[in-house]
């Protein structure tokens, strides 16, 4: 072959990195979607599946396929170009739009049969004035209310005032209420008792006022600590149904994998990598993986990551680079050829909640949450289903 005239097609912009995967359990997820239905008062409450980010970096077309399998008929996203996609995967299903504003999006969300989340004066004001399309076509609104996140929503005062100007409604048409909470990790906080109090006070003015309402609020840790949970028609669960926090219920459904490409011999008190941020106290063995940044494995992590190789292991030696990272394999009693090529697990999805590779006790280490560990892995990375 004359190499010279070889051509090649075109890659595609995310050609799948051939040395790394991500694998998804489908049983995990099943666990953890009982799991929330058990901590539910009643089958009727529904479980809103928070799919934004990518599907939380597990992909969106995998998890909403899966978890209409098992039964889920309501998404949130936060993007109009993700409720396309999920209206694309999920023809019958709610979806309900939580940030982008109504003026940007409104002649979308009527076609893809969008919920949308008014979460200011002009979205409402623009509701008000289209109102008629929503109603006729059955497309819900959420109102969203501040009740202390200071981030999106309308005061209480505000939703008062709009309560007022809302026309009159069918019976059958409800509006939703809803709020976010900025500690749901913390039920004592006085921050916390506050939202719940004023987004009370504001589900009892509309239901006063004689409108449907669908109130929800809690997001994953507010369902766990049952922070209105009982009180609401719906909770909205994202990282809880990739069992992504550090609780004894949930199972991880993410495990991220490469493998071990070189293996490097080198003595005492060399430095290894970029700023040689670690110099070797002892005579060391290290393994290079082909894996950095840009994939997702975070520069926090340089000399405090630990991975998993044939069931030991490793620590992360020095700074974590765009493309290769190091790992200390000096403790591991098994000889070069056979370590060399073989998997390594960068995030597992083991149950055991406490162990080093599990993305919330990653996260600490790298004092970052498992929200972003997860959301940054690279879109160009191969997900699949571990079980078929
Ligand atoms: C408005 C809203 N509801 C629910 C969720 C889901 O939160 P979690 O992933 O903690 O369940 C989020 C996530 O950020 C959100 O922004």
């Amino acid at each position: 072959m004359d190499i010279r005239s070889h051509t090649i097609d075109a890659p595609s912009v995310y050609e799948a990195h051939k040395a790394v995967s991500i694998g998804l359990s489908k049983a995990h997820l099943a666990h953890n979607i009982n799991y929330f239905k058990s901590l539910l008062a009643t089958p009727t409450k529904t479980l809103c599946a928070v799919v934004k980010g990518d599907g939380y970096g597990h992909g969106m077309h995998l998890m909403v396929a899966e978890l209409i399998n098992l039964g889920i008929q309501t998404f949130a996203v936060s993007k109009i170009e993700e409720a396309k996609w999920v209206r694309y995967l999920a023809p019958q299903s709610r979806i309900i739009l939580l940030c982008d504003p109504l003026p940007f999006c409104l002649d979308e969300v009527l076609q893809l049969r969008v919920e949308p989340c008014l979460n200011s004066l002009p979205d409402c004001e623009l509701y008000l004035k289209e109102y008629r399309a929503f109603v006729q076509n059955g497309i819900q609104v959420h109102i969203k209310v501040d009740t202390g996140m200071s981030r999106l929503g309308l005061s209480p005062l505000q939703f008062k005032i709009i309560l007022d100007k809302l026309p009159e409604l069918p019976t059958t048409y409800r509006i939703g209420v809803m709020s976010h909470f900025a500690k749901s990790e913390s039920p004592q906080d006085r921050a916390t008792v506050m939202q719940c109090e004023r987004f009370r006070e504001c589900v009892r003015l509309a239901k006063s006022k004689g409108i449907s309402t669908e109130s929800h609020i809690s997001n994953t840790s507010g369902t766990l600590n049952n922070l209105l949970r009982d009180e609401t028609g719906l909770v909205r669960i994202g990282i809880g149904l990739c069992g992504g926090l550090a609780h004894p219920s949930l199972k991880p459904v993410l495990a991220w994998y490469t493998h071990l490409q070189y293996i490097q011999h080198i003595t005492r008190g060399a430095g290894v990598g970029y700023v040689h941020m670690t110099h070797v106290a002892r005579d060391s063995r290290v393994g290079i993986l082909p894996v950095g940044y840009r994939l997702g494995y975070p520069v926090a992590l340089s000399n405090v990551g630990r991975v998993e190789i044939l069931g030991y292991s490793a620590q992360v030696l020095g700074r974590v680079g765009m493309d290769l990272m190091a790992i200390d394999l000096t403790d591991i009693p098994l000889a070069d050829e056979q370590l060399r090529n073989q998997r390594v697990c960068l995030i597992s999805n083991s149950v055991d909640h406490t162990g080093a590779t599990h993305v919330a006790q990653l996260a600490k280490l790298a004092q970052t949450i498992p929200y972003e560990l997860l959301c940054r892995l690279h879109p160009g990375i191969h997900r699949a289903w571990e079980d078929k």
